[in-house]
């Protein structure tokens, strides 16, 4: 049986207490970055199962014309132009959601940003700050406006989207750090909710390749940062952007991410994980914390860092 409040049994010591589905007809949920991608393909599959949708993006032409598409397909759609960095636009997001819905069930955190992938100390501060400002204080923001919201209704969800370079061993620059924080951001807030003896669920979801937009995340570098510092910097985010459209090319489509994601909240899981192929590196990356051995890299030196 399951622990989360999806499907589960009555209240045992630290899991969540039973309620209706999360996922149903009539619920609200609000996703960030539902522009492109994993947003928009879980935005969809919530409208199809007739969940009323806030899409919240950045980017405010493709919202709009990802926000007309659900809307067209029936869906009761609500759009929001959002920084996930920012905590005040987070927070008038959790107002207009309420005010156009009356409440929020399911709250996922999902804009995410790739930024540079070079050597730690070539990283300006502004990129750092870029980065761990859309995945990791988008996510704060997110719980600490929406959680008081989540916590009113009779049963609520948290979604976060790390990625599989949140749970094997740290690599890929700010962006892996970044998405390990989100990982144990999901694990102390799951503890957090269970504590209280809250109605409100986590999972974390942890892609591997997808076929979104990824690649091309500097299209949302703030315009503020002064441009990528030299040419070898310029040209490792170029073959980037190659490599990660190569190998995404590969991977998922957003709606299959958002059948597992539907089926891991609905069976109960924390982690949700979108393949199998990296199993043997979360594993050993467990091996070596308990044996105090260096990190092996998950992924060759030479070829080209998957997506994730
Ligand atoms: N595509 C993959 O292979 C993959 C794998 C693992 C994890 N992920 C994660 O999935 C999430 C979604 O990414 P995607 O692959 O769908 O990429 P995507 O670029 O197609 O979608 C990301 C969306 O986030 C939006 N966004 C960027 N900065 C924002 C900000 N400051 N505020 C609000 N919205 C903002 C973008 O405009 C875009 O619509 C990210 O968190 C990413 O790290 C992706």
């Amino acid at each position: 049986m399951s622990s989360s409040p999806e499907a589960s049994p009555p209240a045992a010591d630290d899991s969540a207490p039973s309620a209706p589905a999360v996922i149903s007809s009539g619920r609200v949920a609000v996703v960030t970055g539902a522009a492109s991608g994993i947003g928009l393909g879980l935005s969809q599959r919530f409208a199809a199962e007739g969940m009323r949708v806030v899409m919240a993006d950045v980017e405010e032409p493709a919202l709009r014309h990802s926000a007309d598409e659900v809307a067209g397909k029936g869906g009761e759609v609500l759009a929001v132009v959002t920084d996930v960095s920012t905590p005040g636009q987070v927070e008038v997001l959790a107002h207009r959601a309420v005010q156009a819905f009356g409440g929020v069930h399911l709250l996922c955190n999902n804009a995410g940003v790739g930024g540079p992938h070079g050597p730690l100390w070539t990283v300006p501060e502004g990129e750092w700050e870029w980065v761990l400002g859309v995945n990791l204080w988008g996510v704060i923001h997110g719980v600490r406006s929406f959680l008081p919201l989540l916590l009113e209704q009779d049963v609520a969800h948290v979604l976060n989207t790390s990625s599989i370079f949140g749970v094997f061993a740290g690599a890929l620059g700010p962006y892996g750090i970044s998405k390990h924080a989100v990982t144990a951001l999901s694990e102390t807030l799951y503890f957090d909710l269970r504590e209280a003896g809250a109605r409100v669920g986590v999972s974390v979801l942890c892609p591997g390749a997808v076929k979104t937009n990824f690649g091309s995340s500097a299209r949302n570098r703030p315009a503020h940062l002064p441009p990528p510092p030299d040419t070898r910097a310029a040209a490792r985010a170029a073959a980037s952007k190659e490599q990660f459209d190569r190998l995404s090319a590969l991977g998922l489509e957003p709606s299959q991410v958002a059948d597992i994601v539907v089926d891991g909240i609905r069976a109960g899981r924390f982690y949700i994980l979108t393949s199998t192929n990296r199993n043997e590196a979360v594993l050993r990356r467990g091996e070596e914390v308990v044996r105090g051995d260096p990190p092996a890299r998950p992924f060759p030196f030479s070829g080209p860092a998957p997506p994730g």
